[in-house]
Parts: C-alpha cells; sequence; structure tokens
C-alpha cells in the first residue's frame, strides 16, 4: 500500500513562543487506512493536522503528503485532501446547503451539468439530499458536520482530515457520524485521518492509532493495541474504557480473559467464565426471575442454577 501520509519529528513554534513537539515515533498513514490522532487538549492534534494541510509550516521536522509537501504544493493538494474543521461554522461558506457543497466544483470551473451529479451524489452518500434548500445556519450541529463532510467529500479527494468530527454530537449523531466515515472509507476508498479524544471510539473508526502523550507520539498500533495498555492512555491523561479497565484488572487477577473491544464481546467471555463453574447451564435460555416474568427481555439464559459462594 502507497504511503498517503508522512510525518517526522515534527516541531511546531507559535508566534507567542508556544512550542508543540509531535516527536517520538514517526507516523505513517498508507493508503485505504483509517488512522486516529489520540490526545488529550492541547496534546498537539490540530497543531498536526494544521501541517498535514499545508496551513503550517514546521521549524523542525519533515511532512509529506501524497509525496507532495504540503506548504510548497498547497494549491495542488486542495484539491486531493478534503477538511473537516473541528468548527464546521467556520468552513460552511454557501446560502444553502446545495450552494455550499457546490461551491468548491464551481469555483474549479467544472460544468454546471456535473457540478450537479457531484453534489446529488455526495448529499446522497451522506444522507443528507433532503437538507440540500436548507439555510445551514438553522441546521442541528450533527446535520452541520454533514454538510462539512460534503462540502470537502464531492470533489472525491483522495486524502480526508478530520479535527475532532464526533466531539459535542450525541449518541446518535455520533453513530451516523461514525457510520459514514466508514462508508467513505470503504466505498470510495478515501484515506482518513481523524484526532479524538474518545477512546471508547477507536475499535469502530480506526485501523491505526497514534497516541500523543506529554508532548510525543508515545505509542501507535490497532485500537485493540492501544486499549491493552491502560497505564500509557493514564500518562497520556485520557481515561481507558470502563470495560479495558475492568477486564485488565480481571486478568491481572489471574482470570483467563482477553481484552474486549465491544459489550458483546465481553459478555461472551464472562459467559464463557461463568457456563465454566457450573453456575449457569449452557442449555439455558431464559432468565427466571420472581414477578411477571413475561415482560421480561429475553437474555439468553434459562435458569441461575446457583449464586456460588
Ligand atoms: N495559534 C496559536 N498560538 C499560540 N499557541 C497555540 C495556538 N494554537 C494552539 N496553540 C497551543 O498549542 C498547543 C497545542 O494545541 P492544539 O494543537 O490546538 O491541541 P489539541 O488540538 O490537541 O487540543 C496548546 O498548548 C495550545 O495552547
Ligand atoms: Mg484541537
Amino acid at each position: 500500500m502507497s504511503v498517503v501520509v508522512e510525518v517526522k519529528c515534527l516541531r511546531h513554534i507559535y508566534p507567542d513562543s508556544t512550542t508543540v513537539d509531535l516527536c517520538g515515533l514517526d507516523m505513517v498513514v498508507r493508503a485505504g487506512e483509517r488512522a486516529a490522532v489520540l490526545g488529550p487538549n492541547g496534546s498537539g492534534k490540530s497543531t498536526l493536522l494544521a501541517h498535514i494541510t499545508g496551513l503550517l509550516k514546521p521549524v523542525e521536522g519533515a511532512v509529506k503528503v501524497l509525496g507532495a509537501d504540503p506548504v510548497r504544493e498547497f494549491l495542488w493538494l486542495r484539491r486531493q485532501v478534503g477538511v473537516v474543521l473541528q468548527n464546521v461554522d467556520e468552513q460552511i461558506i454557501g446560502p444553502t446547503v446545495w450552494d455550499d457543497v457546490a461551491f468548491a466544483p464551481k469555483n474549479y470551473g467544472i460544468a454546471a451539468a456535473e457540478v450537479r451529479r457531484l453534489v446529488e451524489d455526495t448529499l446522497e452518500l451522506l444522507g443528507i439530499s433532503f437538507l440540500a434548500k436548507k439555510i445551514p445556519h438553522y441546521l442541528s450541529g450533527g446535520e452541520k458536520k454533514k454538510v462539512a463532510m460534503a462540502g470537502a467529500l464531492v470533489l472525491k479527494p483522495r486524502l480526508l482530515v478530520l479535527d475532532e468530527p464526533l466531539a459535542g454530537l450525541d449518541t446518535r449523531s455520533r453513530q451516523e457520524m461514525v457510520d459514514i466515515l466508514n462508508r467513505v472509507n470503504r466505498e470510495l476508498g478515501t484515506t482518513i485521518i481523524m484526532t479524538t479524544h474518545d477512546v471508547q471510539v477507536l475499535p469502530s473508526v480506526a485501523d491505526i492509532v497514534y497516541l500523543l502523550c506529554k508532548g510525543h507520539v508515545c505509542l501507535h498500533g490497532s485500537p485493540a493495541e492501544i486499549l491493552s495498555c491502560p497505564e500509557r492512555l493514564r500518562e497520556a491523561n485520557l481515561d481507558p474504557p470502563v470495560l479495558v479497565e475492568l477486564f485488565h484488572r480481571l486478568a491481572e487477577q489471574g482470570l483467563p480473559v482477553s481484552l474486549p473491544l465491544s459489550v458483546s464481546a465481553a459478555a461472551d467471555q464472562i459467559m464463557g467464565l461463568v457456563q465454566g463453574t457450573g453456575l449457569v447451564q449452557p442449555a439455558a435460555t431464559r432468565l427466571k426471575l420472581p414477578g411477571p416474568a413475561d415482560d421480561f427481555p429475553d437474555l439468553g439464559v434459562k435458569e441461575v442454577v446457583g449464586m456460588g459462594g
């Protein structure tokens, strides 16, 4: 797989002399990958993205995007890279959703019929065709994020860069955004780099994670590898998910468990352990509880045959 983004030991100094160091491990994102940059507030995530999109120039270190220097090849890369800012109000400029998404293709001089096709296809891909005539200002936060994404995707970029795309969304909007990101990656083959401080979401949105701790890139690996290091997450001022914490402690106590990446994977492991003790019979299919039993949902357990002790 070809390399899309390469970042080596980056250092940025802001005009007020705030220094952001992103040294440690080199970052390499390959074509078709979904990469997440994980770190707490102020750890340098947005600074890193600004270097990848060519908005900032490093004092030290090197950044290459699609083989090019993002500052020198800014105009060429703008066509290849879609960007979704954390505050999407800064990037939505059209009077209607349709106008906003059509802005870049019109600006590149693409013929009207083709612009219409590109905008319609993109709105449909993101499931927001019904918003086409709406005034962006009045949309909900989740809808605005989708509009910004449509604007970033309309020219079918090879790379999509998103700054905290899941921050500030309610559970349903977050899940919709996760589904959209995965659909874009799967159906268009777009490489994705996103920042997040949400550890929980990693298994559903990332193939590879770069963890920023105390001014350097301290760890990279699959979501499972990153989640299996709760002490490194804490070092980075991030709380490991409760399930990870729980299973880590159970493993430390000698229970034969492995890291669960979902609630159902955790439940399967617990059921496996409990069945091994004979507390629950494997053929069980329904939980028997006192009261109007028919009101209880089927929990996949027939009868609790003992409580241990
Ligand atoms: N324009 C700026 N001028 C001065 N300092 C800045 C500027 N932007 C960010 N910083 C500082 O750089 C550090 C990293 O910020 P940022 O990249 O925004 O982190 P994150 O996105 O992880 O929250 C922080 O200490 C922040 O205060
Ligand atoms: Mg930021």
